[in-house]
This record gives structure tokens, C-alpha cells and sequence, in this order.
């Protein structure tokens, strides 16, 4: 386990809260998504997004209010950084001696608090805002190409489709979420189901501030969703409605990550949002194929131009 995952998220945190100046997301894409090992990344997706700067609540539950309160989780969760504390966090800091000069141009002194961490990587979180994709700027009016077929997926997405009913997209820029709660496709499991009152009294009797380490932990507590925060029945595998903002790079979709591929994510929501509403959503092949097209289009350059070779 090393720390060096923090470099660039926290330098450029720091930077930039001095500078308020843009950066590459990649560095926050790699260290923080792709070195999760394999199984965490499928177990319980982790949920740095790029508007995580605009949501009421982050993680898929809903946990934590705010960015600053959930931007140093990851430290300290055992499946995550596994750091043993906070504490050891900062003095990994301190001791490094690349980050006092960030310091002290972001905040005048290279004094090292829990605060300035959380600042300064909310900060940067805050950095990867939602508007350069080829979706805002055609939307914007731009000239740029936005194929036939994303413009028809747009207009299924918005109209026939119901989708922007929960990955709302009328709010400036749009984020393509509702905050909200819903149940989807991924319920639980047969073994879950048959476990339920052992898992409700297993899950309420755990204290609010270790939550986020039995979630990352215990599969089977994590299946029961917005319920771990709320305790209320109805709650029960229902998930936060992740934004679409870089779907296209964010595999494998769904809260557990178990669909591989965005064409599969799309036919599953189709699927069931047919089946909830009671009306069979009529997509042919290629209604599906425009859906995926727009959803492309969705995806932020910095993202790609931080991954050019
Ligand atoms: C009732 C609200 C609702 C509607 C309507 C809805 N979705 Fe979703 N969508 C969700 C929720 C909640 C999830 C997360 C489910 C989970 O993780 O178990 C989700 C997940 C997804 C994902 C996977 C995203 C990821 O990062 O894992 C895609 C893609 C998606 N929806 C596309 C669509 C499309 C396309 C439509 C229209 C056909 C649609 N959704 C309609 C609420 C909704």
C-alpha cells in the first residue's frame, strides 16, 4: 500500500486553490479509480465524478453531505488507502517535503491540518467541472460535429425514453442525475434476500462513522443501498442515480459493477424502466445504438486529452 496516490490529486489541489486554474483529470483517474485492485473496483464502485462538486450527497448511498466530509474517506478505509488514521495521513504530509511550498502558497504557511486536506482535494475535485464535452458545446450552439445519430439519441434519452426523468439534464450544466434515490435493475441477490433481517439488524447496529468500512468490507451490507443511511425499509437496494458525465470511460456500470459494457448498461435500464412503469419502452436496435451514441458525446476532453500518449 503506498501513498503516492495523493501527489497529484493533493499538489494540484493546493495549486489550484491558490491559482483557481484547470488541470488534467488523469492524474485523479488513475490514482484514485485504477489502483483500486480489481475487486474493490467491481465490489462497491468507488464514486469520484466529475460532479461530485455538485451533488447533495456523495457515494452511492448518500453517506456523507458534502464534499470536504467525504474527500478523505478513501484514506482510511481499509479496502481503499487503508491508512490507520487521519492523523497518519497528515503526518505523511508533513513529512514530505514536496508539498510544503504548495502549502504555503495556497494558504501563507506550510502548517499541515485535516481542513487544508480536505481543501485542497475538494478543491480539486471541484476542478473537473462537467462542461467541456462535445454534448455542452453543441448544446451551447458550437458549429463542431454532433453526429446525426447522438442527436437522435438525445432526443430519446430527453423524450420517448423517459431517462432524463432521473439523469436530469435541464440544470446549467447538466449534471444527468437527480440526487435521488431510485431501485434499478441490480437488486438483491436470492442469498441476500434470504439473510435480510440478520443483515437489517447487522447493519443497524453499526455505529455512523464505521459505516463506510463494513460497506467496503461486506458485500452483503452494501447490496442493501440508501438503507444503510437511512434505516428505512423502502430504502433497501434503492441506489443513487450516478450521473453520466465520462460513462463512456467509467466501466463496469451499476452500483456493484456487474454489467461490462454501456450497450449492456443501456438495454438493462430499457428493460427496466419498462418493466416499472408497466409500459414496455418500444427502442428498436438502432434506438439503442443512438442512445449509446449520445452518451458518448458526454464524455469531458480533459479526460481524453489527458490520455492522448
Ligand atoms: C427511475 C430513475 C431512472 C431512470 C428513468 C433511468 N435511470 Fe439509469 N440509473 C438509475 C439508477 C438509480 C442507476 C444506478 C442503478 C444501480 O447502480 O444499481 C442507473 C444507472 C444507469 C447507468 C449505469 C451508470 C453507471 O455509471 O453505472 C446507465 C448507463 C443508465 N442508468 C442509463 C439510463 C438510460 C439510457 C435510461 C433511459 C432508458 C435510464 N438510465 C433511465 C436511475 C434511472
Amino acid at each position: 500500500m503506498t501513498f503516492d496516490w495523493m501527489t497529484g490529486p493533493l499538489a494540484e489541489g493546493l495549486h489550484l486553490y491558490n491559482s483557481g486554474e484547470y488541470f488534467t483529470a488523469h492524474e485523479a483517474w488513475e490514482t484514485i479509480w485504477l489502483s483500486a485492485p480489481e475487486p474493490e473496483r467491481t465490489f462497491l464502485q468507488a464514486l469520484i465524478q466529475v460532479t461530485a462538486a455538485f451533488e447533495q450527497s456523495l457515494f452511492w448511498d448518500g453517506r456523507r453531505p458534502s464534499l470536504e466530509a467525504q474527500v478523505l474517506d478513501p484514506i482510511v478505509n481499509a479496502n481503499e488507502m487503508g491508512l490507520d488514521s487521519i492523523s497518519e495521513a497528515i503526518q505523511r504530509v508533513r513529512e514530505a517535503p514536496a508539498y510544503a511550498g504548495a502549502l504555503k502558497s495556497a494558504f501563507g504557511n506550510d502548517h499541515v491540518d485535516e481542513t487544508r486536506l480536505r481543501t485542497a482535494l475538494a478543491t480539486f475535485v471541484r476542478s473537473l467541472a462537467p462542461t467541456r464535452t462535445s454534448y455542452e458545446r453543441f448544446k451551447r450552439g458550437s458549429s463542431e460535429a454532433f453526429s446525426a445519430s447522438a442527436q437522435r439519441g438525445l432526443r430519446l434519452f430527453d423524450g420517448k425514453a423517459g431517462c432524463s426523468s432521473c439523469h436530469s439534464m435541464h440544470d446549467q450544466p447538466a449534471r444527468f442525475s437527480d440526487g435521488l434515490f431510485h431501485h434499478g435493475a441490480v437488486s438483491l441477490s436470492s442469498e441476500d434476500t434470504a439473510r435480510l433481517p440478520e443483515l437489517v439488524s447487522q447493519t443497524i447496529s453499526v455505529a455512523d462513522d464505521e459505516i463506510g468500512n463494513v460497506i467496503a468490507q461486506n458485500r452483503h451490507i452494501a447490496a442493501l443501498g440508501r438503507f444503510v443511511v437511512t434505516h428505512n425499509p423502502k430504502d433497501i437496494g434503492a441506489f443513487r442515480t450516478p450521473s453520466l458525465l465520462n460513462v463512456a470511460l467509467t466501466a463496469p456500470y451499476m452500483h456493484d459493477g456487474s454489467v461490462a459494457t454501456l450497450e449492456d448498461a443501456v438495454n438493462i435500464e430499457i428493460y427496466y424502466r419498462s418493466l416499472s412503469t408497466g409500459k414496455a419502452l418500444d427502442l428498436t436496435t438502432s434506438d439503442r445504438r443512438d442512445i449509446v451514441e449520445f452518451l458518448m458525446s458526454l464524455t469531458s476532453d480533459m479526460w481524453v486529452d489527458s490520455n492522448r500518449p
